[in-house]
């Protein structure tokens, strides 16, 4: 087919230039050609056969891949430069990856001696990956995507790649060779979904293979490179006792808000942007029993439910030309014909919310949903507002009453200055005074200090409510002394 596996023609095309010595030059990494990945693959031009160079008289290099210094990236460099000259590109994409590899990995290995790069397996083996990932995978973004322990990716531009771990944001070491490798690798991730960026359509939401969350904007909105923003997917996804070991939660608390999810408590979560808003629907999504049918309506899924009877559904943007937009609301009316038992809405962002509220005040209870706000209180205004703009030209009373009459309880997340997440409010909907609707806290969360090492100190304490409004509701589900039980835990 091509590379030294296509029988008769001429395999591999033996690079040129010996690499003699490896000069370290701050430009060097700049100065290689974008890696293949969107630009249709140049013919294959048949070059003039290169003299073999004498292996023996050239000077041995020394590759030191532990630091990836500059002379890293130079003779990588090289290699791929060599390795783009010899293979054919477009066989290359029809292969599986593994095949792809194996290819890869003979002409490599081919070049390495000829050019009498001196490398240790290991390093051989390094090298070989980086230059995989840069033909087949994402590039300098696949270390980091094969980590677990990464909640975001953030990307701007070529040269600076942050990512989040453990709650706090720093800077990698991660390079792309230069802004055209970085748009070729934005391309690749969002042609999977069939979209395109381009200066014409620079903005674009995609997700990669494993579920990861990925939004591009690129040039010229975009000012220094593509950026390219990627929530991790989590394999294993948090669960409550998990948020309780890392102190997000107390297990009284914890125990307070299991009783709410299995008395079937319509739920909203809110929390400000990368708070822990999905994470925690996931979690309570926990104590759904196994016979009841689910939908869940996402712009992308990334919610993991175990029960066996559950319905997914993703919104759609729309294609190219502007057709086929399937928006939250459309899903969320459909689902309704569905049968459902619970409807969650990953997160809620426009007139849904009427439909939402509607689901849960009509026989769906047990419903959840997320929403962005910075307190249960602000929850309930972003709600109004949301019907309000979605064009239901209903009076502020009648929708106050509405959500009044469909949410139960809203639980606060918080990603607090330390980088830390917690639950800081669990807050039940009581009913309306006036125009006004009434909340009360059943748990908040205090900040107390912070330790030697700057993290914050604090404590959830419950407010001395041991009766919620949803005391009725817990009884009926059998679950009030468990409720009673856990509040009074809490209150102490
Ligand atoms: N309590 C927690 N403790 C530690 N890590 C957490 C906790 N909650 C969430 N995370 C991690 O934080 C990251 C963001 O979480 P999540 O996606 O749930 O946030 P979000 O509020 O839904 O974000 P967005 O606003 O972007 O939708 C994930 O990687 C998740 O695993
Ligand atoms: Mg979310």
């Amino acid at each position: 087919m091509f590379g030294k596996r296509s029988g008769s023609e001429p395999v591999f095309r033996p690079p040129v230039e010996p690499v003699a010595r490896v000069a370290p030059s701050a430009g060097a990494r700049d100065a290689a050609p974008a890696p293949p990945v969107a630009a249709p693959p140049p013919p294959r031009v048949e070059k003039p056969a290169a003299p073999q160079p004498a292996v023996a008289a050239v000077k041995p290099v020394r590759l030191a891949t532990d630091t990836r210094s500059e002379d890293y990236y130079q003779i990588k460099s090289t290699i791929f430069n060599a390795l783009i000259d010899t293979i054919d590109l477009a066989q290359l994409a029809q292969l599986d990856p593994d095949s792809a590899r194996e290819e890869i990995r003979d002409i490599v290995n081919e070049i390495i001696a000829i050019k009498a790069v001196v490398m240790s397996v290991a390093e051989q083996e390094h090298l070989l990956q980086d230059i995989c990932n840069d033909v087949l995978g994402y590039g300098p973004l696949e270390p980091l995507l094969a980590r677990d322990d990464i909640a975001d990716i953030m990307v701007n531009g070529a040269n600076r790649v942050f990512i989040e771990v453990g709650g706090k944001v720093q800077l990698t070491n991660i390079r792309f060779r230069d802004n055209a490798q970085l748009m070729n690798i934005c391309q690749r991730i969002v042609s999977q979904v069939g979209r395109r960026v381009d200066e014409s359509s620079p903005i674009c939401d995609a997700r990669l293979l494993d579920g990861s969350r990925v939004n591009v904007i690129g040039p010229p909105l975009s000012l220094d490179g593509a950026t390219l923003t990627i929530r991790k997917f989590k394999k294993d996804k948090l669960t409550l006792e998990d948020l309780v070991k890392f102190g997000s939660i107390s297990p009284d608390a914890a125990r307070v808000l299991q009783v709410i999810g299995r008395c079937r408590c319509n739920i909203l979560i809110s929390g400000g942007t990368g708070s822990g808003k999905t994470t925690l629907l996931n979690c309570m999504t926990a104590y759904i029993d196994a016979e009841e049918r689910i939908i869940t309506c996402e712009d992308a899924a990334e919610l993991q439910l175990q029960q066996p009877h559950v319905v997914r559904l993703e919104t759609r943007p729309p294609n190219l030309e502007g057709q086929g937009q399937i928006t939250m609301r459309d899903l969320v009316r459909n689902c309704l014909r569905m049968r459902p038992e619970r409807i969650i809405v990953g997160e809620v962002r426009g007139p849904e919310a009427f439909d939402l509220l509607q689901a849960m005040n009509t026989g769906h209870d047990g419903s959840m949903g997320t929403l962005h706000a910075n307190s249960p209180r602000e929850a309930m205004g972003r709600l109004e507002s949301m019907i309000t703009m979605g064009g239901f030209s209903l009076p502020m009373k009648t929708i106050r009453e509405m959500i009044v009459g469909s949410i139960d309880v809203i639980i606060q997340a918080e990603r607090l200055r330390d980088g830390s997440r917690r639950i800081t409010k669990v807050t039940e909907v009581i009913g309306t005074e006036g125009d006004v609707v009434i909340t009360q806290d059943l748990v908040t969360y205090e900040v107390d200090g912070e330790d030697e090492t700057g993290r914050l100190k604090g404590r959830h304490i419950g407010t001395g409510i041991v009766r919620p409004a949803f005391w009725e509701r817990a009884r009926y589900y059998n679950l009030e002394r468990e409720l009673a039980d856990a509040l009074d835990k809490v209150n102490q």
